[in-house]
């Protein structure tokens, strides 16, 4: 008699093994990921499984195998048929984080084909998509078919995991988002990878975040982070490269998704804050390097402010917004995006500068006001956020407003403004160490400068 064909692993087991601190064999990974993909286990036991995964970790082999059962739920692309390089950029998640629309549209107008597959908010952190479905109309759910047909059409196209592409990390990814199981390195590996892998890319560079905004808090764990999937995708042939970079506050002055998708506009148009500018210039830079489009980073930065001031950017992303059927005039014009019907500011209630922005605080107040979810099946209000009037380092006086609260319930408004009112701190002297905005690099040597 075949026992192994008749051994029905039970979620149930695999669960208690997790919560004992066992090592899951490839099968009983595969058991609980595709049975959940597929629906016959439940919200429960995964949640209790992601649970058990993030109190006791996972050992090498146990996320190569994650990593691997949670590509093959779906299609791996091939994009071979496109002769330019594939490359895409993916962050770990962040507060204001709002650089991957800045650069899908800049990497394509500078020669590379960019398959982007993101994610919704996830924990306190915004998501590409929400963002990205701000736009009225714009559909982020495309087929396979479609999406070969926009990446054809203008280089670049933006979608989220499907029923066809990275299906588990579709469902995990929603369930990790409300049941705190997001800070674990290991789900973060799989759950990234495996939607970049399924892409078909030649490369991929990763912003993997540090600081208080970020879920690895401390730079040592996200260098552990980067380098797992650096190590992950250079298995499976892949160039990879890895920027750890800072989120100990906000970045740019817009968090909120309708409110992100005006910053985008703002930087692809020239305009916009520094840190967000710089940022996306570095990471621009990256991918052209890594694509072979320039020799260094610094050639890949410069080509990446060229296509900007050239207004070459800013009408890539409008042919990929009408592409997927956006309103390109609420790129043309704000006020076409969804506005809130109220905005309050919060106050300072001393003289001095801003010492720090508990960049957390700051991510969970947008959660709270409805511009991410609390339960799956919510949905989020694109109009409301957080406009930072302060940032570190900046002098206030006692009085001034520290940032703009734009809303649409009291209820959430009060507990957002108790939230940012306690995020930022304030101290008689300028506080002398900023951090910078690329911490470290980690993979492929392009030299920063
Ligand atoms: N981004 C992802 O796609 N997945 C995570 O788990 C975290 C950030």
């Amino acid at each position: 008699m075949n026992t192994a064909a008749t051994t029905r692993i039970r979620a149930v087991d695999v669960i208690r093994k997790k919560r004992e601190g066992g090592e899951l064999s490839r099968e009983e990974i595969e058991a609980i990921v595709l049975g959940y993909t597929r629906g016959e286990i439940p919200d429960y036991q995964t949640a209790a499984w992601l649970m058990a995964a993030f109190l006791r970790s996972f050992t090498t082999a146990e996320t190569a195998a994650l990593t691997d059962v949670m590509l093959r739920s779906g299609e791996v692309l091939d994009l071979s048929e496109f002769p330019a390089p594939k490359i895409d950029k993916h962050s770990t998640g962040g507060v204001g984080d709002k650089t991957s629309l800045v650069l899908a549209p800049v990497a394509a107008a500078g020669g590379l084909v960019v398959p982007m597959i993101s994610g919704r908010g996830l924990g306190h952190t915004g998501g590409t998509l929400d963002k990205l479905e701000s736009i009225p109309g714009f559909n982020v759910n495309l087929s396979v078919a479609d999406f070969r047909r926009v990446l054809q059409a203008c280089g670049c196209a933006m979608i989220g995991q499907t029923a066809e592409i990275a299906p588990a990390d579709r469902k995990l990814y929603a369930l990790r988002d409300v049941t705190s199981t997001v800070e674990s390195p290991y789900l973060i590996c799989a759950s990234i990878m495996s939607k970049k892998l399924a892409e078909g890319i030649d490369g991929l560079v990763l912003d993997v975040k540090t600081g208080s905004g970020a879920f690895m808090k401390k730079e040592v764990h996200a260098v552990f982070l980067a380098e797992l999937m650096v190590e992950t995708g250079e298995r499976m042939g892949k160039k990879m490269m890895a920027l750890i970079t800072d989120m100990d506050q906000p970045l740019g002055r817009y968090v909120g998704n309708a409110l992100e998708v005006q910053e985008v506009v703002e930087v692809l148009q020239g305009r916009g804050p520094e840190d967000l500018r710089q940022l996306c210039s570095e990471l621009a830079g990256s991918m052209f390097f890594l694509g072979g489009i320039t020799r260094t980073v610094a050639e890949g930065r410069k080509l990446s402010d060229q296509l900007i001031a050239s207004g070459k950017a800013l009408g890539k992303f409008r042919e990929m917004v009408t592409l997927q059927d956006g309103d390109v005039g609420a790129i043309d014009d704000p006020r076409r995006l969804p506005q809130p019907q109220h905005r309050f500011d919060v106050i300072s209630s001393a003289s001095g500068y801003v010492e720090a922005i508990q960049c957390e605080s700051v991510g969970t107040a947008c959660v709270v006001l409805g511009g991410g979810r609390e339960r799956k099946e919510d949905s989020v209000d694109p109009s409301v956020g957080i406009v930072l009037h302060k940032k570190v380092a900046d002098a206030v006086a006692k009085g001034e407003a520290l940032c703009t609260v734009l809303y649409n319930s009291e209820d959430r408004a009060t507990h957002a403004k108790q939230l940012l009112k306690a995020a930022f701190r304030i101290s008689e002297a300028r506080p002398m160490n900023v951090p910078p905005l690329v911490h470290q690099v980690i993979g492929q040597s392009g030299e920063l400068n």
